[in-house]
């Protein structure tokens, strides 16, 4: 409830963070540690994870009991997350909360990914989530064996999907289906971990300041910028404490800003309700101007392209996508990102 702060209290426990080398990740890390929570921090870079963590030991106060410690791997290869859970079992250390953090997008056309980045986007944006989840409850089965499924003790995992699960469009190809992916196995596994005492929680953050997001402004097209109309991206940190937060009051389907949450109304579904009346008013609103809302955006989506290619024949130009790799450069456009009346409809990821 949202007047409730009862439902998350992390203190004495242990979480695990895949994806905490920098970003959200390490927010999460630096504000669970804060509140007495010990916490393994999971990513591939181990210089960067060791970073972080004297970072976090010279911002936060020592707590009573919480410890930090770190384990690197690629979680997108099964054998490491089982790896990592061996030894995180091996130091008898039995995490309350597995946060499934780790993700990246390279927004392109879908003309212009490679298959490297195609194959890169499953393993990071599910994969990894999927392995460490799967490999983590095979762990614990294993170390519970004598015990009865109802008696495990109380254990939470949490998904990062993003916005873009519930509102996909050009440009995303390479990681918006991943995240309804993780969307869809937040809603299995709550059925079938539940009964072994888990709660599943899946956010659904809008954007937010990280060297992750830096990254995709790079490449992101003209077209995909347009969409999303100018969307102010809030602090990793605030991003950490609005999770945290949610989870406290009992959410586990999490967004970050009003438009996230209006969006969530759009894929209502079987997932779990937050504001649930006014979530079903907004969903009838959905149902009727959706076909309309579609139409304007691909409105857009044409013109773009019609512009690409008149700018093509006119510089000889070889191909709509070598066309918008240049128009992150600054290459002229016919489209301008935020002038356009149809803008400032969506946030990204
Ligand atoms: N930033 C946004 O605007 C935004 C919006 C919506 C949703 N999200 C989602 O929120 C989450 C955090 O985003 P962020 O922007 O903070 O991400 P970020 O800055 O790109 O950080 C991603 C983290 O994941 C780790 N990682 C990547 N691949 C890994 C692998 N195979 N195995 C282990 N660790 C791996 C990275 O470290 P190494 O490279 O060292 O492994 C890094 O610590 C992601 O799931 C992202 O998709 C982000």
């Amino acid at each position: 409830m949202w007047f409730s702060k009862s439902h998350f209290k992390p203190s004495g426990k242990t979480a695990v963070i895949v994806g905490a080398s920098q970003g959200l990740g390490t927010e999460l890390a630096l504000k669970l540690y804060e509140q007495n929570c010990s916490v393994i921090l999971i990513a591939r870079t181990t210089a960067n994870l060791q970073k972080q963590i004297s970072r976090i030991e010279a911002t936060v106060c020592k707590p009573a009991t919480a410890t930090l410690s770190y384990i690197s791997g690629d979680v997108s290869k099964y054998s490491e997350a089982a790896r990592m859970w061996d030894e995180i079992f091996d130091s008898n250390v039995d995490p309350d909360y597995i946060f499934c953090c780790a993700g990246s997008s390279i927004p392109k056309l879908f003309d212009d990914l490679t298959s490297d980045e195609l194959a890169g986007g499953i393993g990071i944006n599910y994969g990894t989530a999927l392995n460490f989840v799967h490999s983590g409850f095979k762990k614990i089965k294993s170390a519970n064996s004598t015990t009865l499924y109802k008696d495990y003790k109380p254990r939470h995992v949490i998904f990062f999907s993003s916005v873009l699960a519930f509102y996909p469009f050009i440009g995303y190809a390479q990681y918006a289906p991943m995240k309804s992916a993780l969307m869809s196995l937040s809603v299995i596994l709550r059925q079938e971990l539940g009964p072994y005492n888990f709660r599943v929680s899946c956010a659904f953050p809008g954007n937010f300041q990280s060297e992750g997001y830096d990254q995709e402004e790079l490449t992101k097209p003209k077209i995909t910028k347009t969409i999303e109309g100018a969307s102010d991206a809030i602090t990793a940190a605030e991003c950490a404490d609005l999770i945290l937060d949610k989870l406290g009051k009992g959410y586990d389907t999490i967004t970050t800003d009003f438009i996230g949450w209006v969006l969530g109304c759009s894929v209502l579904g079987v997932l779990p309700r937050t504001w649930s009346v006014f979530q079903i008013l907004v969903s009838l609103i959905f149902l009727m101007v959706a076909p309309i809302g579609n139409w304007v955006v691909y409105r857009d989506v044409l013109k773009f392209f019609e512009s690409a290619a008149s700018h093509q024949s006119s510089v000889g130009d070889n191909s709509i996508g070598d066309r918008v790799s240049e128009d992150i450069d600054g290459v002229a456009s016919g489209v301008d990102s935020r002038s356009d009346a149809t803008t400032n409809r969506k946030p990204s990821n």
